[in-house]
Formats: structure tokens, sequence, C-alpha cells
């Protein structure tokens, strides 16, 4: 009947866990931004990340749809009003060729099942926290750049970020610039709490004021003597790193070298690791 076919389309959403767009923002061709409503019921820890994602496209024999999803760093801090994520376009990446097309508005898929090991939990108390990033690998440190425990922990916040070109340190640039004036911050923290700060954007393939891999500057002393620094040690030193798996696997193999140790959840040590997002 017309009334029970109304109920069943009422009682199916068009997307399971959807949630809604309300800000899309693009950096460049190969970098974009963007907002979602947050679920009522969401808590998660700044650093943390999340499945989401779009349906798929339905199967060529028996036309079934299944959600198309990855694991995306939550950009924003943990007592956000909406939920921001920090993405890479791949012209032929499954849900990035297509999920570069949102626009405010349109759903999206988002499991509100949070995990990670990017976070204060993970870490032993110290005196310095380093962040270490390749492109979208900033994602995690643009919540925890956000989050007063950051600033209530540590006397230092180091944050390096290693790109191909200027025009992908955008985001990032932009966000530390932007805590300058973050109300709640000054509010928490105290006036100027932004001058714990040092910001270290270095890029590879097109000039800029600071050239070269981070792994590099750091293995040549560059990046200590810039920043006025010393070179990491497990005493005063913790560690969170966010790049490609082999920016990864070097800066582990370096930390180790200072005689910093792996930290999880479960066993807070020196320093954590995580992989950024690649479609
Ligand atoms: P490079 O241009 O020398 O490869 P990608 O976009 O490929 O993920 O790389 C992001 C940035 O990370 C690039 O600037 C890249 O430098 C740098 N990078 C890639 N691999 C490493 C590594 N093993 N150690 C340090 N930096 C790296």
């Amino acid at each position: 009947s017309p009334v029970n076919q109304a109920t069943a389309q009422k009682a199916t959403p068009t997307l399971p866990d959807a949630q809604i767009v309300t800000q899309v923002q693009h950096y460049t061709d190969r970098l974009f931004s963007f907002r979602v409503t947050r679920p009522a019921s969401l808590r998660f820890r700044s650093g943390e990340f999340v499945m989401i994602g779009l349906m798929g496209e339905p199967h060529p024999e028996t036309g079934k749809v299944k959600p198309l999803l990855r694991a995306y760093s939550i950009a924003s801090p943990s007592w956000g009003e909406e939920l921001e994520f920090y993405s890479i376009k791949v012209p032929d990446g499954p849900l990035t060729s297509r999920l570069q097309h949102i626009k405010p508005g349109d759903e999206i898929i988002l499991r509100p099942k949070p995990v990670g090991t990017l976070v204060h939990d993970a870490l032993l108390p110290g005196k310095r926290l380093w962040f270490f990033a390749t492109g979208t690998g900033f994602a995690p440190f643009a919540s925890l750049l956000r989050e007063p425990q950051t600033y209530e922990d540590y006397d230092e916040i180091i944050i390096t970020h290693t790109c191909r070109e200027v025009g992908e340190l955008t985001y990032g640039a932009q966000l530390i610039e932007d805590l300058k004036s973050d109300e709640l911050l000054n509010e928490v923290i105290g006036e100027g709490f932004w001058k714990k700060i040092k910001y270290y954007p270095t890029t590879t393939r097109e000039e800029s004021p600071k050239m070269g891999r981070i792994t590099d500057l750091m293995k040549s002393g560059e990046v200590f003597a810039d920043l006025g620094v010393e070179p990491l040690n497990p005493e005063t030193d913790r560690a969170m790193i966010c790049g490609n798996l082999a920016f990864n696997l070097e800066l582990k193999e370096m930390f180790e070298g200072y005689g910093l140790e792996e930290g999880a959840n479960s066993k807070p040590a020196h320093y954590v690791v995580e992989k950024a997002f690649l479609d």
C-alpha cells in the first residue's frame, strides 16, 4: 500500500552513518579540506582517526552497493562543533577521485569509532613535543595544535612539515597563523600561548626559504641550529610522526638512534607513529 511504502522510505536513510558537508576549501590541485556535521554521540581524542567515505558504485552483476571507506585523521580538535578533514586528491584514487567533488549539503559516510596512536595518552610526560609531518600527515597535528592539553603538558611545541611544493604548506601555515587569534586557547592557556610553537616548513621540489627533507636536515644538524634547540633526547623530548611509509620508517630509525622508544595507548613512551592517508 502507499502508506507502507512511505514508511519504508522514511526508515531507510540516504546513507548509513550519514553526515552533512558544511564547508569545502581547495588549496592546490592535489589538496583540499572539508567540514561535516558532528554526530551528537561522537567523542574522540585529538589526534585520532575515523573511517569516512561514500557509497561505492553498484556491483556490475549483483547491483549491490557497498560503502567505500578510508581512514582519515580528524583535523579538528576534540572540542570542535564540526569535524574537519584534510585530504589529498588522487585522480584515479577510488575514493578521493569522487570525494574531491563534494559540496556543502552533500552527504558522506562517517563511522563513529575513533581510534589511533597520535594521542597524548600514548606519550610519557616531557618538556618538548615534536610533530613531524609530510603532506596530508599534517591533519592529526591540526587537531592537536588546537587542543589545550598540548600547551598545558609541554613548554615547547615544534612542528615540522615537509611537502613537495610551497602551495601544499598553505593549510598548515594558515592554521598556525589563526592560532594567534584563537579565543578559546588564548583564554584557557593564556595570551601569547602560541609563542610556545616553533614552525619549520620545508619543501623538496619547489624553491622556498627552507629546502630539503626534514630527515636530511636533522642528520646534518641544520634544523637544530635553525631553531636554536638541542637534538632530541629521551629525557626531555616527545614526538609524533605522520607521513608516508618511507618517511615514518626513516624517522623511527633515527629516533631509536637518539634513544627514544615507541609508545602505544597501552604503553606510553617517547614517540608514536601513524601512516598519513594516501588514496
Ligand atoms: P621528496 O620530494 O624528496 O620525495 P609525497 O607527496 O611523495 O608523500 O612526499 C611528501 C614529502 O615527503 C615530499 O617533500 C618528499 O620529499 C618527502 N619524503 C618522501 N619520503 C621521505 C623520506 N623517506 N624521508 C623524508 N622525507 C620524505
